[in-house]
């Protein structure tokens, strides 16, 4: 296969950027930019005996830019191995950027690509122009196809827009064809899930709007992904410029529709609404399905809205969530992290029954890669609010404040020694728990992920505080009772084949 100059060029720069640096400085189990930028996941899938992730990719800077494919590989979910990058914007269909896309196995054995290939902006608009396009691989090195693009503007109906066509996520079907939903709005841009079916993977064919905004939730819909769990049809994606209600936050966010899919018209039908993540980083999904059987989700660790790029001391930005397992009950998306993390769990720590009230530190509690579950309970007179601070030291800390009476948790990272004045702080409605509530902490480094309720919802929030602050502590305004069972988390001693 021939490696064009652009994508050579990338290859021989991140090789040696990324011996500078140092394996300290960057998350543990968390994919982060091999140097330089990154966004989006992209072609989350399984080939050749391994899960393979890409991902939205600058190498030369820690900034958005012209977007590459970034490459990685994994058996588990957890421990990432870089693997060059695949593409570079460098033909005429994609000479602006090879944005978002995603990946299934042909028929043949080919591991195929669909990506959004961007050809420059629109004379009168100077908006982007995009087009869908595909390139055909065996895990490490992939062409593009001489037919792109496959999809254009031509190919949708009249009342659509000519820009905001991007990111198509494939998925086999069990009869063997071919779907896949794209991004797509009106010319006012109210978004439109845009849904094609294939044969081969090759020849698409537009079927129909699979779910209308309908201004409900933001303008255009980012990053879709349609897929069937638990007996019931998701949809999620990532609205831009959602309006703030009770339930969403302003600005860049995601949604998750659940409801039943209406085959015959190619149609969703959602039932029920929620943001699928409510911390502040958290964007642009992306999910597998695996051999077991497993809905695996994963998503940008960051958010437009709340971007702190340039953060110094640092090479690189960008991070990945854990992948998460999906399911559906009583109707609502649950969370939780990959079960493969277990093998991770060192040192494990448990106490029952502490009292907190006063602020409170527990012998072997610190650090900053955990995995921490807490049962929290009120006691007495019980109490209004209960607060956990993590990555703490003299100077800094950041919180998580649950506030019982009012049914909310907020996520405060205005502490954690960041210079930036972007949005630090997030407070989200949870269910209403009565005595007991539990939450689980995944810490890892640079970043917290926070499952409320056995995963009923989820908070993401990166920081990067000094790693010297790893103090972790708890403290009640009122007489709280917690149990707790903390683990560190690294590298297991004999990794298994
Ligand atoms: C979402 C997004 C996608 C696009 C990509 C470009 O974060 O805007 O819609 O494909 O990023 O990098």
């Amino acid at each position: 296969m021939m490696t064009g100059q652009e994508l050579s060029k990338a290859r021989r720069y991140e090789e040696i950027k990324e011996r500078e640096i140092s394996p300290e400085k960057r998350p543990l189990f968390h994919l982060s930019a091999r140097t330089g930028w990154m966004n989006d996941p992209n072609g989350f899938s399984f080939y050749g005996g391994e899960y393979h992730l890409f991902y939205q990719y600058y190498p030369y800077k820690p900034k958005w830019g012209p977007m590459h494919w970034g490459h990685a590989v994994s058996h588990d979910f957890v421990t990432w191995q870089y693997k060059p990058a695949v593409l570079a914007p460098d033909t005429p269909s994609d000479c602006e950027g090879c944005f978002s896309g995603s990946a299934v196995t042909l028929d043949d054995g080919r591991h195929m690509i669909m990506y959004t290939g961007v050809l420059g902006e629109d004379g009168d608009s100077g908006k982007n122009i995009q087009v869908q396009c595909l390139a055909f691989g065996d895990g490490n090195d992939y062409e593009k196809y001489s037919g792109n693009p496959v999809l254009t503007i031509a190919d949708l109906p009249e009342e659509m827009s000519n820009y905001d066509f991007r990111d198509p996520k494939m998925n086999r079907e069990e009869d063997g064809t071919y779907t896949c939903v794209v991004c797509g709005c009106t010319k006012d841009r109210d978004g439109r899930t845009l849904f094609f079916r294939s044969d081969n993977g090759i020849n698409w064919k537009f079927e129909g709007v699979l779910a209308t905004n309908g201004k409900r939730f933001g303008t255009v819909w980012e990053c879709l992904d349609f897929f069937m769990l638990d007996g019931k049809a998701v949809l999620l994606c990532s609205p831009m410029e959602m309006l703030k209600t009770e339930k969403y936050s302003s600005g860049n966010g995601t949604l998750c529709l659940i409801g039943e899919f209406d085959k015959e018209n190619s149609r969703l039908i959602d039932e029920y609404d929620a943001p699928i993540d409510n911390g502040i980083d958290f964007y642009a999904t992306q999910t597998l399905l695996t051999s077991d059987g497993r809905r695996i989700m994963i998503a940008w660790m960051q958010n437009w809205d709340a971007l702190q790029n340039e953060i110094e001391g640092f090479r690189w930005f960008g991070q990945l969530t854990l992948p998460r397992e999906l399911s559906i009950r009583d109707g609502k998306l649950y969370q939780q992290p990959v079960r493969e993390l277990e093998k991770y769990r060192k040192s494990r720590i448990a106490y029952k029954d502490v009292h907190v009230s006063e602020k409170t530190e527990l012998p072997g509690i610190f650090g900053r890669t955990m995995d921490i579950s807490l049962k929290i309970r009120s006691e007495n007179t019980g109490y209004q609010t209960f607060e956990i601070r993590i990555a703490e030291n003299e100077e800094f800390h950041t919180s998580i404040i649950y506030n019982r009476n009012k049914h909310e948790i907020t996520l405060d990272r205005s502490l954690s020694g960041t210079r930036k004045a972007v949005v630090n702080t997030r407070t989200f409605i949870t269910e209403e728990y009565g005595e007991e509530m539990n939450l689980r902490m995944i810490l890892d480094r640079y970043s917290l992920e926070l499952f409320v309720n056995n995963g009923e919802q989820t908070a993401t929030i990166t920081l990067y505080t000094d790693l010297s602050a790893d103090r972790i502590s708890f403290q009640a305004d009122g007489y709280a009772v917690m149990e707790i069972e903390s683990y560190i988390l690294g590298m297991p001693e004999e990794t298994e084949e």
